[in-house]
């Protein structure tokens, strides 16, 4: 079972695919989490990438593109989520063109639904811890001794520079100009499904799961 998470910042698909991966053991590539992990690296790719994610602003497609095509090299068989990749629609096409050259094939593209006053307050109150990377928010996940990450202890849980104002503001822009219009193109091809993604965590995560089992 391949898929595809897509929807706009905030929407939930990181802490969806969690539950994914605990489940039913895929490997969440998330082209969010390798920049992130570059940066913290200080690799060459990270360099880049930070002054474009700092702003708000979409990596480059073909540093993206080349990126995402060593994680899915790289699988070995094992089935995979996407979260984040594609984000327009010069992406999908590219994607494509990656399954079929690597004979891989995706299944669902699971769109999550969840309106732009909601992902506001989600992005401005989400906390990363800086050791390993939980994500926790202030209101609807927090840790339980405050400041402290629960699945590793680390003391440093840190407002990412992309979830300040201005960069939200940025991203939302993004998302809906380049970032939507997957709808129509996963649609075209029979792969879209739409799921509510607004209420309990939990309570999105069966009705993915019953998607993915039916
Ligand atoms: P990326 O990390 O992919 O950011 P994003 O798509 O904007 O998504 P987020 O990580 O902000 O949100 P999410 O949907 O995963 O929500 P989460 O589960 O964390 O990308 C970052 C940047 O990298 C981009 O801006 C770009 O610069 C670059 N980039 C990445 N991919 C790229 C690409 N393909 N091409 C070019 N550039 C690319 O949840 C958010 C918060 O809400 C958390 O605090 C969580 O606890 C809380 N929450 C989640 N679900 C619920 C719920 N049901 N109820 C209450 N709270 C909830």
């Amino acid at each position: 079972m391949n898929i595809l998470l897509f929807g706009p910042p905030g929407a939930g698909k990181g802490t969806q695919s969690a539950f994914l991966v605990e489940e039913f053991r895929m490997k969440h590539i998330s082209t969010g989490d390798l920049f992130r992990a570059a940066i913290k690296g200080q690799t060459p790719l990270g360099v880049k990438a930070k002054s474009f994610m700092d702003k708000g602003q979409l990596v480059p497609d073909d540093v993206t593109i080349g990126m995402v095509r060593e994680a899915l090299a790289a699988l070995g068989g094992q089935s995979f989520i996407l979260d984040g990749f594609p984000r327009n629609v010069v992406q999908a096409q590219a994607l494509d063109e990656l399954l079929a050259e690597l004979k891989l094939s995706m299944g669902k593209a699971i769109f999550l639904q969840v309106p732009e006053e909601v992902l506001v307050g989600r992005l401005s109150g989400r906390r990363t811890c800086k050791n390993c990377g939980a994500v926790y928010h202030l209101e609807s996940k927090p840790p339980k001794a405050a400041g402290v990450c629960d699945q590793c202890g680390g003391a440093e849980l840190l407002q990412r520079d992309d979830d300040k104002p201005e960069a939200i503001r940025t991203r939302l822009n993004i998302y809906a100009e380049t970032t939507m219009p997957l709808k129509d193109y996963y649609k075209s091809k029979g792969k879209l499904a739409e799921v509510d993604g607004t209420g309990e965590v939990v309570g999105v995560y069966k009705r993915i799961k019953a998607l993915l089992t039916a």
